[in-house]
């Protein structure tokens, strides 16, 4: 296969991710990831249903590897008043460690920022996930604060760490993904 067929790029969901999602959700890291579990084809298939479907709110992208959807970044809670948007994002455990998250986050930010005129975009990682804040670190977001036991797990509380990159933070260096959008295939 050649390397253009492998390189990775961001693409819409569609319902033949099924499998993809399921593998991703097996995971134990990704259990608080979403309100319920996802270990059924149908659940998988609800997961995917609103990410298929355009927004002006949200814009989910798949991160596909050689066909596979391997990750998921998205901007939600897009509000076009003030130019500011919410950036989440996973890779599946077989797919990390190579850079795609932050590829990824990067060029989604990059994109929020030139076809929807944001102007902040914002993410939060709990303080003890080191991976995500290297990804937020590097796809060019700064660290603003932290909110101390936002979030509860098993019965413990986790202080979480709010990050943003403006528009006009300085854009770091980065091999962008290709992007293709619901728009342009619709
Ligand atoms: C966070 C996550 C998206 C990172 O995905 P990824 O594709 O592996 O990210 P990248 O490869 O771009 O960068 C991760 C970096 O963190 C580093 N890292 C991983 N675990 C780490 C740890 N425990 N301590 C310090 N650094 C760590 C990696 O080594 C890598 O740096 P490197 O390139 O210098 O080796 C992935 O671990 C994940 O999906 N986790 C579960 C869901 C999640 O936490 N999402 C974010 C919610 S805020």
């Amino acid at each position: 296969m050649s390397d253009i067929l492998t390189e990775p790029l961001l693409r819409p969901w569609s319902i033949e991710d099924i499998e993809s999602v399921l593998t991703a959700f097996a995971s134990d890291d990704m259990a608080t990831q979403t309100q319920a579990p996802i270990v059924l084809a149908a659940q998988a298939e609800m997961w995917l249903a609103p990410r298929m479907l355009e927004s002006p709110r949200a814009v989910s992208f798949a991160i596909d590897l050689a066909g596979v959807a391997v990750g998921e970044v998205a901007l939600s809670r897009i509000n076009p008043d003030h130019g500011t948007a919410w950036i989440s994002y996973w890779v599946t455990p077989v797919a990390r460690g190579a850079g795609l998250a932050t590829r990824a986050v990067a060029t989604l930010a990059d994109w929020g920022f030139d076809r929807l005129e944001l102007e902040r975009i914002e993410l939060a990682h709990r303080v003890n996930n080191p991976a995500s804040a290297v990804v937020a670190a590097r796809a060019g977001f700064l660290v603003e604060g932290t909110q101390r036991a936002k979030l509860r797990y098993a019965g413990e509380r986790f202080d979480v760490v709010t990050n943003a990159r403006l528009f006009s933070d300085p854009a770091p260096a980065f091999a962008p993904l290709e992007v293709i959008a619901l728009e342009l295939i619709g």
